[in-house]
């Protein structure tokens, strides 16, 4: 969703802020923007709906040589996709952008402009810029005028805002990403949405609450301060030495980040392995497993909801904890039961998800305990919760998530077998591991051979509509499956427990349906029969299944083998690493954004 990059000193702003936003291009946005105080001392401003590029080309010739600058990629929320309602917003006092929604922005906006200020654009956002005027023409300073406004609007967001008579930046937020960061050595300091706008660009990081004023100054020998509300000076922030390089943000050898990121999958679960287990054990998994939940909700949206699913299933069959997977947009509204010896547990890859994060907010305020299974260490999930167990997946820069899933169920999958004991049982826990490195290695073979995968992809993407359909502990691999190749090859596809197609969806199979069957050796011979109801309606049958498997390669008209021997409960994540190959290469075929899909974020942190 929208990103913000803000700079101040010696260096040129102009392109350091241009830099920070092409690294949050992957968040998915519609439109750009920048302001910046010139080498006049003038406050230019300059927006372009549309890619980065629009915007450099509307910037044109340039170089424009700036010591502070704000900017901003925008994912409309309120008012269509235009110039106008690109960020920054601006006047002769202030400029300002803006990630998240003032609530109450209707009403602000009817009060704002009863005092004769004139709205130029369709965002809520410009309330802010509205509120700030009119405390500014009052005589506040600007500080004061931050609090003043900021106490009106309701809703969650952060806003960055630059002064141009003093050049200083500031940043204030409530319930959304905000983060700013230290450049010691060049002396440059900088607000942004995200930490990986910064990478290798800081050496620290500050992470401050809610209603911190953060004060980004030129004139003042520390180049960061931090105020509360009253304009006091506050400690309400969190530090930590930024350790991501520069690096993170090329592709390597791969045309997309998506492929780079299924590739790295093998080594991402070794390394999970050796951290996990390698050890005498994790202070957070320890802590984690010290209370025994009476029931466990959990939380998440999208793919992590599906690793959720996956997790579910394991901690039930292992522990016999019954366990509610909640959609979180849909938990807060549904007055769940909390009991207070209940865990709230929330997976999410960003952990910024906003619906992700009001559903822990209210099993919190409910008095339950609350665990993350999260990727960004330090965001505002990880943050919030009491426990917290890391995915370290790195990051992950396609939109289309692949490898935080994996990690994700793996995880979860650790937290069950830890819950159980398994982990305090020497032996159990090396098998364990070996299962866990003998998926890295089938999933590193599969990868070798994705040839076959994208033979098959170059076959069936010009049908119409594609059923997912799998049994048991396959069932959110369809679902998943479904939701990666609708996500990035603009087709529709449906995630089906097998058994359910012939209660309603069968009536859609005909020969330009593709029906992708995975079946492993779980439920096998139901499964069997749910694919011979769909050959009877010639349906295109793509089967996921064993190895060797001469009855099923028969009924099939396209089938991918694997070697499940040994691999038990993991086998839905290698099947899962298909589907995330299968999705890839029929959107190349269709010749989609994919890193970037059309419409989507990769951080969801609106409602
Ligand atoms: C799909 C995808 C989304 C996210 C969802 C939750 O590929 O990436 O469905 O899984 O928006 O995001 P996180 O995990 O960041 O909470």
């Amino acid at each position: 969703m929208c990103g913000i990059v803000g700079h101040l000193g010696p260096q040129n702003s102009v392109e350091l802020v241009l830099e920070g936003l092409q690294r949050l291009e992957y968040r998915g946005y519609d439109s750009a923007g920048v302001s910046f105080i010139d080498d006049q001392g003038n406050l230019q401003n300059f927006k372009k709906s549309g890619k980065l590029e629009n915007l450099k080309a509307h910037l044109g010739a340039g170089p424009f040589v700036a010591r502070s600058c704000i900017g901003h990629t925008r994912w409309a929320t309120h008012g269509e996709v235009n110039d106008t309602n690109s960020h920054p917003h601006s006047n002769e006092l202030l400029s300002m952008v803006h990630n998240g929604i003032i609530e109450n922005a209707p009403t602000l906006k009817n009060e704002l402009q009863a005092e004769g200020f004139e709205f130029k654009s369709q965002t809520d956002t410009e309330v802010f810029l509205g509120l700030m005027t009119v405390n500014l023409k009052k005589g506040l300073n600007f500080k004061q005028a931050i609090v003043e406004s900021f106490k009106k609007v309701e809703g969650n967001s952060a806003f960055v805002l630059l002064d141009p008579v003093t050049t200083d930046i500031y940043a204030i937020k409530r319930c959304a990403p905000l983060v700013c960061g230290i450049n010691a050595v060049q002396s440059e300091v900088f607000a942004s949405s995200d930490p990986y706008a910064l990478a290798g660009l800081v050496d620290k990081l500050y992470f401050p609450e809610d209603e911190v004023i953060c004060h980004l100054s030129s004139g003042n020998k520390n180049l960061l301060n931090f105020y509360d509300l009253n304009l006091e000076k506050t400690k309400k922030y969190k530090s930590k030495n930024q350790d991501l390089s520069a690096s993170v943000s090329e592709k390597g050898d791969y045309d997309h980040f998506m492929h780079k990121e299924i590739h790295e999958q093998p080594e991402l679960i070794r390394s999970l392995t050796h951290y996990y287990f390698a050890g005498e054990g994790v202070p957070s998994l320890e802590k984690a497993i010290s209370k025994k939940p009476e029931n466990i909700h959990l939380v998440a949206c999208g793919t992590a909801f599906y690793a959720g699913l996956v997790i579910k299933d394991h901690i039930e069959k292992l522990n016999r904890i019954r366990c509610y997977a909640e959609l979180g947009s849909e938990f807060r509204y549904k007055d769940p039961i909390l009991e207070k010896n209940d865990l709230g547990l929330f997976i999410s890859q960003s952990g910024e998800t906003a619906d992700t994060l009001a559903a822990q907010s209210l099993c919190k305020t409910n008095g339950l305990s609350t665990m993350s299974i999260v990727n960004v260490e330090g965001s505002t999930l990880f943050r919030d919760c009491d426990d917290n167990l890391l995915i370290r997946a790195g990051i992950e820069v396609g939109v289309a998530s692949t490898k935080a899933f994996t990690q994700q169920v793996l995880t979860g999958m650790i937290y069950s077998a830890a819950l159980n004991g398994i982990l305090e049982n020497g032996e159990k826990k090396k098998d364990m591991a070996a299962k866990f490195s003998l998926l890295a290695e089938r999933v590193d073979k599969i990868l070798a051979e994705e040839k076959i995968i994208e033979d098959v992809a170059k076959e069936i993407h010009i049908h119409k509509g594609y059923f997912y359909t799998g049994r048991g502990i396959y069932f959110p691999i369809a679902l998943e499956g479904a939701l990666k190749l609708k996500e990035i090859a603009y087709v529709h596809a449906e995630g089906y427990a097998s058994g359910e197609l012939k209660h309603g969806p069968i009536a859609l199979i005909d020969d330009s349906m593709v029906n992708v069957a995975l079946v492993g050796p779980e439920l096998y011979d139901k499964t069997i029969s749910n694919i011979q109801e769909i050959k009877a309606r010639k349906g295109i049958i793509v089967t996921i299944g064993p190895r060797g498997d001469e009855h099923l390669k028969e009924i099939s008209d396209y089938y991918i083998e694997l070697d499940f021997d040994g691999l038990d409960e993991l086998s839905p994540i290698y099947v899962n690493v298909v589907n995330q190959l299968l999705a890839y290469y029929i959107a190349r075929c269709k010749g989609t954004d994919i890193d970037k899909p059309r419409n989507l974020a990769k951080s969801v942190t609106v409602e």
